[in-house]
């Protein structure tokens, strides 16, 4: 479904640079739970931000479903996205001026002429995620894992191949938390989506049936040997 080649990442060439990934290479299954881990800073935001396609690697590859992703136009990339992706970021990132099942529905709205009633499709998807009774609640009107099942619900909206999250929990205490990783393992096991999510709570391990150590953008065994 997903393969990373030897992908590396550095900021701010010329001045100081940042190796933010360092030959990167792994592989993700349909229907994997893939969970990435390592210390503030050692890559984890960059690696998931190349393999959703919000920026681009400084070398290597990454092959989605056979093809090759990285050296795309924006334009392609853009289109990959809207129809095979969904991304969740660590602060909601929700539009506070809409509600609770607007924000779910109008990305739907983009994926014009398919047919599908994206508001009917977005009230099961709030159902799915435990909030069937809060879709005219505004962003401010929710708790902290509210606000993150919405944005799980909004990543959900065009039936996504792969689903990313970028510390989904970074901001929630441990219940909404328990709460947010329980719904993505649903997802994935009731699903079938197949999901890439990071954490900095070794906890969570538990929540993956993969593991990807970084130490310094480098990929390592759980004991921090490259
Ligand atoms: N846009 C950027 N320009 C320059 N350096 C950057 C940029 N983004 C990240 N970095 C650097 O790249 C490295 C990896 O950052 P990244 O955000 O991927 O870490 P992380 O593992 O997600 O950390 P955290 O757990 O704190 O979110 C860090 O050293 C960071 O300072
Ligand atoms: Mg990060």
């Amino acid at each position: 479904m997903l393969e990373i080649r030897n992908l590396t990442k550095i900021y701010g060439l010329g001045m100081v640079e940042v190796r933010a990934l360092d030959d990167v290479s792994f592989s993700v299954a349909t229907g994997d739970m893939v969970c990435i881990m390592g210390k503030s800073g050692s890559g984890k935001s960059t690696l998931l931000r190349q393999l959703g396609l919000l920026d681009r690697p400084t070398s290597g590859e990454i092959i989605l479903e056979g093809e090759a992703v990285a050296k795309m136009s924006d334009g392609a990339r853009a289109s990959l996205r809207l129809r095979y992706l969904g991304y969740v970021f660590q602060e909601y990132a929700l539009l506070g001026e809409l509600t609770a099942h607007e924000n779910v529905y109008l990305p739907g709205m983009m994926l014009r002429g398919r047919g599908v009633d994206f508001r009917q499709r977005a009230k099961e998807l709030l159902e799915i995620v435990g909030l069937g009774d809060r879709l005219r609640h505004y962003p401010k009107e929710l708790s902290g894992g509210e606000q993150q099942r919405v944005a799980i619900a909004r990543a959900l909206i065009n039936n996504p191949r792969v689903i990313f999250a970028d510390e989904p929990c970074a901001n929630l205490d441990t219940v909404s938390s328990k709460l947010v990783m329980e719904t993505l393992v649903n997802l994935n096991q009731e699903m079938k989506a197949t999901i890439v999510f990071v954490s900095h709570d070794p906890d969570d391990k538990k929540y993956g049936r993969g593991l990807i150590m970084l130490s310094d953008g480098k990929m390592v065994t759980e004991d921090g040997v490259v």
